[in-house]
């Protein structure tokens, strides 16, 4: 039996075969542009995904015997909005998750409509990239696109779509809309009269695990998939990642460190952060939920260090000089794209501090790991306070090949740090969700339980614990400190 992941990503899609012992069989992958201007607009022509998608599949199934494949599913970019007109035609390019054109649409729901009556509705504030400002630009800025709208999809579901000709979704993609009541798992009226679109134009609610049909005839040319290959929903990248880290299971915790960073925790029970709002409250591909704060440059920060500074391409080399850790003055703020969680701060910049004359360039690297760090525990902070207890955190992301960093994130954050087989991540979890959807595995749960192993464990050096605890606190004000002063750059 073979299972599809796929992952539509912001550069490529990435599509992953697995058979039922979890074993990879062949990955392919796909770019397709990204068109970015100086104001902060971010978007991609759905079709492109769809082409890139359609190639690679046929890439990825070529010499296997077409009838083994039982399902496909999809881990996707969140966020992003797709509208089709009522010929299923595209209407516009799709509006992408890193976009930053609705901050007069995110102040006026924050603002007017307010942030309690956000979190009582949908359990998060806007954020710029959430899907529901997006619609309100849309209405307001291209009045004649928004009359057209007779769907509105996110990106994975676009080619669940094209796939299947079912109009599906599932709760954990559908959370970072800002049209969802994730308690209760619904459409929440209220939002949908606000940002005035019916329900109608929103696909059906399922879950992540789900399968909502077959391959349609069409897509099976093309493809060169069989008509039976079941179509299972998947869901938004983080949730499925952390099923492809098995970080599944109540108050499990992973920490990513990707080109954003994140600090996902999975939960039996609905839980928001009311009293401060920095942490996104949604629904995980389980069937449960979970709650993420997201720092945006991490590896990337690191990559920015390493690549376009130093003009380096070899990471561990540079590693090598770092002395002992928590002895280092210097301070890295990770802030090169502003900043998500906590501090919501599109203007927040980079910045090192504490250097003298005895500075090597390796204190420089370790301050920039470290300050990408030290904002995870600052996420980390906000879940702790929220009662929750975490104590061993998954770590996935490029980063997570370092063994240095690791450690360091096991002292940092005070937790015991565990490495996977596979850093697969999203298109993993998507092929693991498909497996579960076929039936292969009873739950979710049961299938991470089965497929993912831990590899490597790191667990906090006291000593060096202590010492990154003070140098925490100095962090924190640093950005206090410098706030106002970014507003002048
Ligand atoms: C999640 C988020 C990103 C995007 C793109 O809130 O913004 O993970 O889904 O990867």
């Amino acid at each position: 039996m073979l299972f599809i992941g796929i992952d539509l990503g912001t550069t490529a899609v990435k599509m992953l075969l697995m058979d039922e012992e979890g074993s990879i069989k062949r990955i392919v992958s796909r770019e397709y542009p990204l068109y970015m201007n100086d104001s902060g607009w971010s978007d991609q022509n759905p079709d492109d995904w769809w082409s890139a998608s359609v190639d690679g599949i046929r890439e990825l199934i070529a010499g296997f015997d077409p009838n083994e494949i039982q399902s496909v599913s999809f881990s996707g970019q969140m966020h992003g909005l797709v509208l089709l007109d009522e010929n299923d035609k595209v209407i516009r390019r799709a509006i992408l998750w890193n976009d930053q054109r609705t901050s007069t649409e995110c102040d006026y729901l924050n603002n007017e409509i307010g942030r309690d009556k956000l979190i009582d509705h949908t359990a998060n504030v806007s954020l710029t990239g959430f899907t529901a400002p997006k619609i309100l630009w849309v209405k307001k800025n291209e009045p004649e696109n928004f009359k057209r709208i007779a769907k509105i999809m996110l990106p994975k579901d676009y080619i669940a779509y094209k796939l299947s000709g079912v109009f599906a979704t599932d709760y954990s993609d559908a959370s970072g809309m800002l049209l969802l009541d994730v308690k209760n798992r619904k459409w929440d009226s209220f939002m949908l009269d606000l940002i005035d679109i019916g329900e109608d134009t929103l696909a059906k609610l399922c879950k992540s695990y789900e399968t909502v049909g077959t391959v349609c005839e069409r897509a099976s040319e093309k493809t060169g998939l069989p008509r039976s290959v079941k179509v299972v929903i998947g869901g938004g990248d983080q949730a499925v990642g952390a099923v492809g880290s098995g970080t599944v299971v109540n108050n499990m915790c992973s920490v990513s460190l990707g080109t954003s960073g994140v600090v996902f925790v999975a939960s039996d029970s609905f839980k928001a952060d009311y009293e401060k709002s920095a942490l996104h409250s949604f629904c995980h591909a389980t069937g449960k939920y979970h709650m993420m704060g997201v720092t945006l440059a991490a590896a990337g920060s690191n990559k920015w260090w390493i690549e376009d500074v130093l003009g380096e391409t070899d990471y561990a080399k540079e590693q090598t000089e770092i002395g002992e850790l928590g002895r280092n003055r210097v301070f890295f703020l990770p802030y090169l794209n502003g900043e998500r969680t906590p501090k919501n701060d599109p203007d927040a910049r980079g910045a090192f501090v504490g250097m003298s004359m005895t500075t090597k360039r390796s204190d420089m690297t370790q301050a920039v790991m470290e300050g990408v760090t030290f904002s995870l525990r600052e996420i980390l902070e906000i879940v702790r306070n929220l009662g929750i207890n975490v104590d061993t955190a998954r770590i996935i992301g490029g980063g997570a090949k370092s063994p240095l960093w690791r450690q360091m994130t096991a002292d940092i954050l005070n937790v015991r740090v565990e490495a996977i087989n596979s850093a697969e991540g999203p298109a993993l979890g998507a092929a693991i969700l498909a497996a579960v959807g076929a039936g292969a595995f009873p739950s979710v749960e049961e299938a991470c339980g089965a497929l993912i192993k831990v590899t490597h464990v790191h667990t906090p050096d006291k000593d060096a614990a202590e010492r990154y605890n003070k140098r925490y606190k100095i962090f924190v004000k640093l950005y206090d400190d410098l706030k106002d002063t970014f507003k002048l750059i």
